[in-house]
C-alpha cells in the first residue's frame, strides 16, 4: 500500500510517500524558521501563509522523489489536529481536493499519536510502553497498551519542554526554535554551574511544570545583566537544559517502574535533544530497562509519522469524508 502523508499542523509544511506502512520512499520537509525567526516564535498569520506558498511544491517534491504518480497512491493521511487552525487547514483542504479529484481515500491523523508511533519507522517496539512526548505544543506521558490504546499518564501544567527551550533561547538572543541551539551551546558548558529550580509534582503524580524555570532564568539573567551572562552562557544553557532534562526524566522512570513496563519510547522535536538521549540511556540501562528514540529528523515534526499512522487506521478501513474539520485543540 502507497500511503502519502501530509503535515501542516505548526510551522513545518511536510510531506512523505510510505510504502506498506515502512518503507519511507520521500520524507521532505519545508522549514518556516527563518520567517518566524525574528519574532522568537511562530506567528499563525505567517504560518498559515507560509503552508499555502509551500504545500503543492512539498507534495510534488516528495511524489518525484518518491518516483510515483499521485494516482498511483492508495491513500493519503493528514494531519487534522492537534495545531494552529489555520495550519492544519491548508494541508487539509488541499489533500481533500486531492481525494476527491482522483478518488483516494483519505483519512485525518492524530498528530499525538503519529509522534507515540513515529518510532515504528525504524523498528519494531513490543507493547505497552511509556511514551515521552515532549515537543513545542506538549509534554505528555502515555500507557501504550496497543494501537489506538493510550493510556493517559500525565503531562505539562503550563509550557511545554520546547516552548521553555524556546523562550529562554529568546531571552538570551539565541534565535528560534531554541531547543537545538542550547542543546548544542550546552556540549561545553558547565551543567551543575548554576543551580536552577526543578519543579516537584504532588507524590503519585507524573505532570511536568516548566514555567517556573523559565521565570528562574529570567531572574538569573535579569539579576546579572547582559555584559555579565553573556560571557557565562554556555554554562546557563548547560544549567537550564540539565533542569528540563531532571524534570523529564524524573516522572518518565518513576511511570515505567510505577506501572512494571520495562520499555520506553521518546517522542517529539525535544526527544532529539542529546542529553535527555544520554540520561534515559544511562538510567534505563541501570535498571534494566529498554529505551527507544527515534533519529532526530522522526522526532521532529515530519510527513512519515503522519503516513504510517494514516496507514495503519487506512488498512482497518478507516476513510474520513468531506465533512472532517480541522480540531486545534484534539486530544488523544
Ligand atoms: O515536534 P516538533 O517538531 O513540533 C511540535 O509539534 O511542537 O517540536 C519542536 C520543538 C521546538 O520547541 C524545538 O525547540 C524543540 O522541539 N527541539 C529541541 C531540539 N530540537 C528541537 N529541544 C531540545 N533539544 C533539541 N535538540
Ligand atoms: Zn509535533
Amino acid at each position: 500500500m502507497l500511503v502519502l502523508g501530509v503535515e501542516t499542523s505548526c510551522d513545518d509544511t511536510a510531506a512523505a510517500v510510505l510504502l506498506d506502512g515502512r518503507t519511507v520512499l520521500a520524507n521532505l520537509v519545508s522549514s518556516q524558521d527563518s520567517v518566524h525567526g525574528p519574532f522568537g516564535g511562530v506567528v499563525p498569520e505567517l504560518a498559515s501563509r507560509q503552508h499555502v506558498r509551500h504545500i503543492l511544491p512539498i507534495l510534488d517534491g516528495a511524489l518525484k522523489k518518491a518516483g510515483i504518480e499521485l494516482k498511483a497512491l492508495d491513500g493519503i493521511a493528514v494531519t487534522f489536529g492537534p495545531g494552529l487552525v489555520g495550519s492544519l487547514l491548508v494541508g487539509l483542504s488541499v489533500v481533500k481536493g486531492i481525494s476527491f479529484r482522483w478518488g483516494i481515500p483519505y483519512v485525518g491523523v492524530n498528530h499525538l499519536e503519529a509522534h507515540l508511533l513515529a518510532v515504528f519507522l525504524e523498528r519494531e517496539v513490543a507493547f505497552p510502553y511509556i511514551a515521552l512526548l515532549a515537543s513545542g505544543g506538549h509534554t505528555l506521558l502515555y500507557l501504550v497498551r496497543g494501537f489506538g490504546k493510550y493510556l493517559y499518564l500525565g503531562g505539562t501544567r503550563d509550557d511545554a519542554a520546547g516552548e521553555a527551550y524556546d523562550k529562554v533561547a529568546k531571552m538570551m538572543g539565541l534565535g528560534y526554535p531554541g531547543g537545538r541551539v542550547i542543546d548544542q551551546l550546552a556540549q561545553n558548558g558547565n551543567p551543575r554551574a548554576v543551580s536552577f529550580p526543578r519543579s516537584r509534582m504532588k507524590k503519585g503524580s507524573f505532570d511536568f511544570s516548566f514555567s517556573g524555570l523559565k521565570t528562574a532564568v529570567w531572574h538569573y539573567l535579569s539579576a546579572r545583566g547582559e555584559d555579565k551572562w553573556e560571557a557565562q552562557k554556555v554554562d546557563i544553557a548547560a544549567s537550564f537544559q540539565e533542569a528540563v532534562v531532571d524534570m523529564l526524566v524524573a516522572p518518565t522512570m518513576r511511570a515505567a517502574r510505577e506501572l512494571g513496563v520495562g520499555r520506553i519510547v521518546l517522542a517529539g522535536g525535544v526527544a532529539a535533544n542529546s542529553r535527555l538521549r544520554q540520561r534515559m540511556a544511562q538510567e534505563t540501562e541501570e535498571e534494566g530497562m529498554a529505551i527507544y528514540f527515534p533519529s532526530p529528523a522522526l522526532c521532529t515534526d515530519n510527513g512519515a509519522m503522519i503516513a504510517l499512522t494514516g496507514h495503519r487506521w487506512l488498512e482497518r478501513g478507516r476513510r474520513d469524508d468531506f465533512g472532517l474539520n480541522a480540531d486545534a485543540d484534539l486530544t488523544l
